[in-house]
């Protein structure tokens, strides 16, 4: 999601971006899908040529994420694992400029406990897009309890610039998105592990019949089984709500390595 939102940064606002990621491989993959996404659009005709190339130039990969020094906004999209966005908050804190928004593509963790770790909270915020990037058309927008008003301005005109519809939600566990949308892809994997139907017949009632794009298991699939597993697991114990306990075939399936599409098998193969 990080090399999309730098995608969307560079070509639909046009600011430049600094890249940063551990992994290597990561940065190639990432790179790889600007490339074809950019020709892409280029030979669809939606972009000019030199502008799918001013976008790319827009796009800097850094090594250190000393380099962020005088960036005015920061996008962190680790892993949903809360001491490691503290952790990054923290050294945020010491590398960039105090006027600096520090925002977190999180889909379920407390803004106000990454904040927490910062110091300077008020310019902590939650930006969370949706995958792919490119395409969906929504940025959810949440304030911690320390986040100021003007920080929570500067990340809507951000995410407007971005060419993004903005909502507004308040920092509760799974935000608008997530408290909605796990309680149902949960409730589809229970369908499946209580033999109320076919993974495929599951899928195609919600795509045939109430007109979503991928059905239930195919989307969890997308966004990674872990990743629900994770989300999931953080809206149970926040709110001690049963409606977002994870069923045990997901638990299972992560045990297993399947992952979803990341890693080629979760409930389909790919
Ligand atoms: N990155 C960028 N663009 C992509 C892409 C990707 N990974 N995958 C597909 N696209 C683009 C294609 O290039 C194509 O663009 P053009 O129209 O300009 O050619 C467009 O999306 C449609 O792609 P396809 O025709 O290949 O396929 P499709 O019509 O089946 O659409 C889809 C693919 C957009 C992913 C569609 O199935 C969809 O909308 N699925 C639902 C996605 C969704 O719900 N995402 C939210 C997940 S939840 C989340 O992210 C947040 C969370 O907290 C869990």
């Amino acid at each position: 999601m990080g090399m999309g939102i730098a995608l969307t940064t560079a070509a639909k606002a046009a600011l430049p971006v600094m890249v940063f990621d551990k992994s290597s491989t990561q940065i190639d993959r990432g790179l790889k899908l600007v490339d074809s996404l950019l020709a892409k659009d280029v030979s669809k005709g939606k972009i000019a040529e030199d502008e799918g190339r001013m976008a790319k130039a827009r796009i800097r990969v850094i090594s250190s994420m000393d380099d962020l020094k005088d960036c005015d906004l920061v996008v962190e999209a680790v892993a949903e694992n809360l001491q490691v966005k503290q952790a990054i908050f923290s050294s945020l804190s010491q590398i960039c400029s105090p006027s600096a928004i520090l925002a977190t593509n999180t889909s379920s963790i407390s803004i106000t406990k990454i904040a927490s770790s910062a110091s300077k909270p008020e310019m902590v915020v939650g930006l969370h897009f949706f995958n792919p990037v490119p395409v969906m058309k929504l940025v959810e927008v949440i304030a911690g309890l320390q986040t100021s008003r003007a920080t929570l301005q500067r990340a809507r005109s951000f995410a407007e610039a971005c060419g993004k519809e903005v909502v507004q939600s308040a920092d509760v566990p799974g935000f608008i998105s997530n408290a909605l949308l796990m309680p149902f892809l949960n409730e589809a994997i229970m369908c499946l592990e209580k033999g109320v139907a076919t993974k495929e017949d599951i899928d195609k009632t919600l795509r045939l019949g109430m007109a979503h794009p991928m059905g239930p298991l195919q989307l969890a699939d997308f966004i990674g089984l872990d990743t629900c597993l994770a989300i999931q697991q953080t809206l149970h114990r926040e709110t001690g709500d049963d409606k977002y306990r994870p069923s045990v075939l997901l638990g299972r399936m992560v045990d297993a390595g399947w992952l979803g599409r990341k890693s080629a098998k979760g409930f389909y193969e790919y």
